[in-house]
């Protein structure tokens, strides 16, 4: 474990004091940056990249805040470890927790998320609750658990650990590039606060000169922080949530404080997109031979509008994150499958 070549290549900064001993890790990070013409063509930007998340060991981004935070629960000695979640958080805390030896329970919102990530969850050996209502339901649910029993230590991005591992996704973006915005979907705000915190953390370092325009970007249906931004509302109101792409359906965000003063500190963007526009631009991704989760596609979805908009500019640099793999949230209505003859 002496080199380290994804995430805990930033060891010192996100947790400097582990012992590399109780490290788990998957081999997360170092994640693929794709540019396509397809994209550009599409966003009408020309320097537009997405880097995929997707790759990474269970398919989705939160490989990176958990290898950090199951290696503070190996650090502190816990047995068990709780999350809720609409699917990918879920799988990641399965795979870790399991690979630590350690006893994970998740909170899922019944009928509410992707087949594929439950199976994840499952033949990991998670124990896996339902919990009636969505995702905001199974949230309040687990804290109402933990405050009356503390033998759980919580794998959900209020753990500021995972925020520190999810900050080494713009650690990547910046070492190389100089971006002038970075675009992700939001949901619970836990990778719009890491993002935020990494750009903050790289630019107190003078590391970056340009600091690099956060653009967060809502599902309409469940876009509470574009509404708190966008109209300049004091504090969150919870909306309840509908949306295709449900790894984001979530309607009151926990880390929208943080994520909110990230938003300031970079002049950032709070955009909001359709269920059309995000199926139409995880359309463009995949037929790219790309391939993203469909919550993912909001990115580009967002940067599209924008970039129609006129706020960002053809020749702005642009890095959309996909956060989660392709083969996670499928909708697969008719296939149009092909007669034989086709092939004489
Ligand atoms: N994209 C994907 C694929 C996700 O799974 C999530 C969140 C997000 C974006 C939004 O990130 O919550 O940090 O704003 N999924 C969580 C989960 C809620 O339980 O897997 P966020």
């Amino acid at each position: 474990k002496e080199n380290f070549k994804g995430v805990w290549r930033y060891k010192s900064i996100i947790h400097p004091g582990i012992d590399k001993r109780l490290i788990v890790t998957r081999g997360e990070g170092n994640t693929f940056v794709y540019g396509h013409e397809n994209i550009s063509s599409y966003s009408g930007i020309k320097n537009i990249k997405l880097k995929h998340e997707g790759e990474n060991p269970t398919g989705s981004f939160k490989d990176r805040g958990m290898t950090v935070a199951v290696s503070e629960a190996m650090r502190l000695g816990y047995k068990k470890t709780l999350c809720a979640s609409t699917g990918n958080t879920s799988a990641s805390a399965a795979s870790y927790s399991a690979m630590a030896g350690i006893e994970n329970f998740v909170l899922i919102p019944d009928g509410k998320i992707a087949v594929n990530k439950l199976a994840q969850a499952y033949v990991y050996g998670s124990k896996i609750i339902k919990v009636p209502g969505n995702f905001d339901d199974a949230m309040g649910k687990l804290m109402n658990i933990i405050s009356k029993n503390n033998n759980f230590y919580v794998l959900n991005s209020i753990n500021p650990w995972r925020v520190e591992g999810q900050k080494t996704i713009a650690f990547e973006i910046l070492e190389e590039n100089e971006p002038d915005f970075i675009a992700l979907p939001a949901g619970n705000l836990g990778n719009t606060t890491a993002i935020g915190k990494a750009i903050k953390e790289f630019h107190d370092l003078g590391l970056i000169k340009k600091i690099p325009r956060i653009v967060s970007v809502q599902a309409e249906g469940a876009s509470p922080f574009y509404n708190l931004v966008n109209n300049h509302e004091d504090s969150l109101n919870p909306v309840n949530p509908e949306t295709i792409a449900s790894a984001i359906r979530i309607g009151n965000p926990v880390n929208w404080k943080k994520a909110l003063k990230y938003i300031k500190f970079t002049n950032g963007i709070v955009e909001k997109v359709t269920d059309d526009e995000i199926l139409n631009a995880k359309r463009i991704i995949d037929r790219s031979g790309i391939g993203c989760e469909t919550a993912s596609a909001a990115s580009l979805a967002g940067v599209k509008k924008l970039s129609d908009a006129g706020i960002i500019d053809r020749n702005d640099e642009v890095f959309c994150i996909l956060t989660g793999n392709v083969l996670k949230d499928i909708h697969i209505e008719n296939i149009n499958f092909m007669d034989i003859n086709i092939l004489s």
